[in-house]
């Protein structure tokens, strides 16, 4: 008898795998994916029942016993700087680091280190999290990390209100977070080119997943129609998989990608002078910055 073998199966077998906001949505189907594959997965979640109920799926699902759960409430530094001590007292390498946890608020909330939630959990948690984490990226090179972006980004960054304080609108909020992570991966990856470490991101499409249950009622109720016309989370995790895994990728990085090809954006996520006055805002805000952990040397 012949037995067919799928290349794809254990083409992650002996990688390390983090992915944030594990439990649900595109997160939980990435993990899937990525567990299919042969990966260990680490999932970080911020509700230990919702992230165990889901890391029981995964390993049913995957048929792959390596997914472990962290807990990290990614809304604030301390608790990412505990997740990330935590990771590496436990693991000696990280294949991929996937930032993918993100909200969509109604409201302005502000999380315990007094930042907008929106902005703190979508923007600054990755970058914190990318910087972090790099080490342990460098020492597994060729390692990757891929940030979930999205094609809804604001026309700019108003860092005059950055923090919501002057007013706040939902979809601003949003798409100012979304805007500053994908420049954030184009910086960081000029930054850390050489290093064996690529980063990138992504739009993985209009996604049926739990994002909606902080839309405005009009639009909820709209959402049974909508939905229709919406992805699977596990075609939306297609794009983060194959940043995660394939081959192809190989030592690209600083791209946006849309259905697993890159896409040039406006030409705002390239401007020099708001990457520039976003990183020294990013450094203020977690006292944190590649160059002074001086992980160039
Ligand atoms: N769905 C779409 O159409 C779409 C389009 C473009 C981009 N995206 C992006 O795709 C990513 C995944 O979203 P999704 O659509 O799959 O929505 P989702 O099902 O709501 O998943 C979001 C995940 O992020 C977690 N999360 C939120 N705040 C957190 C925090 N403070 N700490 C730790 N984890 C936190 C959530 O945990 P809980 O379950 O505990 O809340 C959940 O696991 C997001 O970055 C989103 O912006 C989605």
């Amino acid at each position: 008898m012949t037995i067919i073998k799928n290349h794809t199966s254990e083409i992650m077998k002996g990688k390390i795998c983090m992915i944030t906001g594990a439990n649900s949505g595109i997160g939980k189907a990435t993990a899937i994916g990525l567990a299919k594959m042969g990966a260990t997965i680490v999932m970080v979640c911020r509700n230990k029942k919702k992230g165990e109920k889901a890391l029981e799926d995964i390993k049913k699902e995957s048929n792959n016993g390596k997914v472990n759960l962290s807990i990290a409430d990614l809304s604030t530094q301390e608790a990412i700087h505990q997740l990330v001590k935590d990771f590496k007292e436990r693991y000696q390498y990280l294949h991929v680091l996937i930032n993918n946890a993100g909200v969509n608020l109604s409201k302005r909330v502000l999380t315990e280190d007094g930042i907008e939630t929106t902005f703190a959990v979508n923007y600054l948690a990755p970058y914190l999290l990318s910087n972090l984490l790099l080490d342990i990226l460098q020492t597994s090179s060729p390692a990757r990390i891929v940030n979930v972006a999205s094609s809804v980004i604001a026309k700019s960054i108003n860092f005059e209100n950055l923090n919501g304080e002057k007013h706040y609108r939902q979809l601003n909020a949003y798409g100012q977070s979304k805007l500053a992570l994908i420049l954030f991966t184009y910086e960081f990856a000029r930054r850390i080119e050489g290093m064996g470490v690529t980063i990138n991101c992504l739009h993985p499409g209009y996604v049926k997943t739990n994002m909606i249950r902080n839309f405005r009622k009009f639009v909820k109720y709209f959402f049974p129609f909508i939905g229709l016309f919406m992805k699977s989370p596990k075609k939306g995790a297609k794009t983060s998989i194959y940043l995660a895994s394939s081959p192809e990728i190989q030592g690209v990085s600083g791209k946006y990608f849309k259905k697993r090809k890159e896409v040039e954006l406006a030409e705002v996520s390239y401007d020099q002078e708001i990457v520039k006055r976003l990183w020294n805002v990013s450094v203020d805000l977690t006292n944190h910055d590649v160059e002074r952990k001086k992980v160039f040397s």
